[in-house]
């Protein structure tokens, strides 16, 4: 074991050492061949055309009414596109009627939900610990936006170290390891170790709606989304949007060797991309024995290669959440308006920009 090791034990240095390697010859094109995946297309129907779409909501709205479904916001993102210092919830995006910050609206939709079934909806935020601190103060700042603060719980997700390009540690100083966060798919894996999921059972929920903090027009424990998810029995569920055109850089949800997952835009074969629709827009539902099954089922890590600590071509290594679905098995899928549930803010302007997202919610 090197001194490193030994002062920094709270990073798993045979896993990294394992994933440097990975990347070296992933990077190096050295990579055995892998075994090329059969994919298809996962057919969804329109959540609003069901036929039984009042039935399913009614079955939700009883599900609201008796507290069995909770919120889970992944927020533990750096936000490095957007450029803005602090957590994304804490922007302020320009409304006709004044600023609110993204959190200050997400909090909105909870606070109506509470209104309208009157049941605080447990609210649990997923921080990093580079936001942790300022994410707990915007809330407290606001006096949590009107929500129970008893029923908000924040928790942090975990970190990975960012390597050089030769594998070897970056250090943000002698004392201080470059910590990057472990990408989404840490969610499970925190939700557990944060005792979160255990508070979510205390509290009898069965379903956990999962939403990125991006979306500031998703709809959280929507009724009639929750309603068709039990109803189907399935293990998990997401909301989907149809691509504007077939070029559009999305995810796509898809069957990979006939189970379910996401596709990257980049991975589907060019020849191919008019067959894949039903866009990602991380807007999703496990029930709690899925949740409790994920916490200890071990998700791929996926290479980033970035500007570390003024390192060039510092890896970063990230799990991501949707690769939680083939773990599963089985899936639903509900296709949604993009214009009503879709609003990401991600860069600073342009597109997916706070002005589209101030455009889409102002237009309904
Ligand atoms: P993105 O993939 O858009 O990443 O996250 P990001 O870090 O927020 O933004 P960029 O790429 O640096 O510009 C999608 C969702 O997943 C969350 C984000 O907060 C967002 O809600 N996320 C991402 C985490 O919670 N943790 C992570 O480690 C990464």
């Amino acid at each position: 074991m090197t001194s490193f090791e030994e002062k920094f034990p709270s990073q798993n240095w045979e896993l990294l050492k394992e994933l440097a390697k990975n990347a070296k010859s992933q990077l190096s094109g050295n990579q055995k061949t892998e075994i090329v995946d059969s994919i298809s297309p996962m057919p969804f129907e329109m959540l609003r055309d069901n036929p039984r779409f009042d039935e399913l909501k009614k079955i939700g709205e009883e599900i609201l009414r008796k507290n069995g479904a909770a919120a889970f916001m992944v927020a533990g993102g750096q936000g490095s596109r957007l450029g803005f210092e602090g957590p994304k919830g804490a922007f302020k995006l320009k409304l006709p009627n004044g600023e609110k910050s993204i959190f200050q609206i997400h909090a909105e939709r909870l606070l109506e939900l509470k209104n309208k079934y009157g049941k605080n909806i447990p609210f649990a935020i997923m921080t990093s610990p580079l936001n942790h601190q300022e994410t707990i103060e915007h809330f407290e700042a606001n006096f949590y936006f009107g929500l129970n603060k008893e029923t908000v719980r924040f928790f942090e997700q975990g970190t990975m170290c960012a390597l050089k390009p030769n594998g070897e540690p970056i250090f943000e100083n002698p004392e201080k390891l470059a910590l990057v966060p472990d990408g989404n798919g840490g969610c499970f894996r925190a939700l557990s170790k944060s005792k979160t999921l255990a508070w979510f059972k205390e509290l009898g929920i069965k379903f956990v709606f999962l939403y990125g903090v991006d979306n500031v027009l998703a709809k959280p424990c929507d009724p009639a989304f929750l309603g068709a998810f039990a109803d189907s029995g399935k293990a998990a569920a997401s909301k989907v949007v149809k691509k504007k055109s077939p070029e559009e850089k999305m995810g796509v949800f898809a069957l990979k060797n006939g189970l379910p997952t996401v596709i990257e835009y980049t991975e589907l074969p060019q020849n191919r991309i008019k067959e894949f629709d039903g866009g990602n827009i991380v807007a999703h539902l496990f029930t709690i024995e899925s949740l409790e099954k994920l916490e200890n089922e071990p998700l791929p890590w996926h290479l980033a290669v970035k500007k570390i600590c003024g390192v060039e071509g510092a890896f970063k290594f990230e799990q991501f959440l949707f690769d939680a679905f083939p773990k599963l098995g089985s899936m639903f899928l509900a296709g949604v308006e993009r214009e009503k549930e879709f609003a990401p803010v991600k860069n600073a302007s342009g597109e997916d920009s706070p002005q589209t997202a101030v455009d889409l919610l102002t237009s309904t």
